[in-house]
């Protein structure tokens, strides 16, 4: 099985911690040119000394906000001026929690900006680098909600949707030009994600975070919270020359614990 990724640019966004930096790390050990993508300068240049470079890579990393289409603009077109992405990572922080009938306009706007609007501006720029080298990889890093919206998410619930919507009809139009799409749904995993969302439900229960997380593993048939590494891993498969016949599909890693089939 070929999972090789030496020569191949990747660009990983949201890359300083959590499943960004753990899909980082493992396409680096594949042999991939990592760019890594996120706001805090600082924490990326100390994830680029952290990537293996055994297979002669050079990894770099770019600024950019994504709740700044501008930047966005910028960061991605000032890449591919120079070189052609085959591997896209969309991924960036989740929006803001709270149940729906609490939910700003404003806050629609935003997580629609930073989420779809982001991707889009990615996608259309790496678009011909990947028809140029006949390979491309967009893998777009979204939630288990796609499959059933969870609690305490509305605004999450509803932008997730739009961004499977989108990422199913690009990967129709761009399969014949051997680029895949495709969508990984993390379930509950140790990320600085999971414990904000943890702080914030004990907060509004009144309750303590080592109850919430009590509760919250028992929803999991493995019983235990997934590790983002498991998350990179599958990213990974995804991302590879063996995952070539792969495309238009949202693949869950959540340890079982979406309900339906
Ligand atoms: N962890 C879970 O249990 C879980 C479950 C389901 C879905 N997810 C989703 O999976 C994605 C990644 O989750 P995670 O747990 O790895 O999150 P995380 O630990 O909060 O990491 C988010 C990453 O995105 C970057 N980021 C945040 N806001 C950004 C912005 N405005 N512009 C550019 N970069 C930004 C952060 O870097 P900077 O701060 O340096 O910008 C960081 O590297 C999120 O969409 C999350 O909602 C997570």
């Amino acid at each position: 099985m070929d999972i090789s990724l030496k020569g191949k640019y990747a660009l990983i966004c949201g890359s300083t911690q959590g499943i960004g930096l753990a899909t980082a790390k493992v396409l680096a050990g594949m042999g991939a040119n990592c760019i890594l993508m996120a706001r805090n300068e600082e924490s990326l240049k100390t994830v680029v000394q952290q990537l293996a470079c055994d297979q002669d890579q050079q990894h770099r990393y770019q600024v950019a906000d994504f709740s700044e289409k501008q930047q966005i603009e910028t960061a991605i077109h000032q890449l591919t001026s120079t070189l052609k992405i085959a591997i896209l990572v969309n991924n960036t922080g989740g929006p803001k929690s709270g149940p729906i009938t609490e939910a700003l306009p404003s806050d629609f706007e935003s997580a629609f900006g930073q989420h779809l609007i982001g991707n889009q501006i990615l996608v259309t720029a790496v678009l011909p680098g990947m028809k140029e080298l006949g390979y491309g990889r967009i893998i777009n890093i979204i939630s288990t909600s796609v499959k059933t919206p969870l609690p305490n998410l509305g605004v999450s619930n509803t932008i997730r949707a739009a961004v499977a919507s989108w990422a199913k009809t690009l990967s129709n139009e761009v399969g014949k030009f051997n680029i895949t799409v495709n969508n990984v749904l993390p379930g509950l995993t140790e990320t600085a994600r999971l414990t904000s969302l943890m702080e914030q439900t004990a907060k509004n229960q009144q309750s303590e975070v080592s109850d919430v997380e009590k509760n919250m593993v028992k929803t999991i048939p493995m019983a235990r919270f997934g590790k983002a590494e498991e998350i990179a891993n599958v990213i990974a498969f995804l991302a590879s020359p063996a995952a070539s016949y792969v495309t238009g599909t949202s693949i869950r890693v959540d340890g079982g614990r979406t309900p339906s089939i």
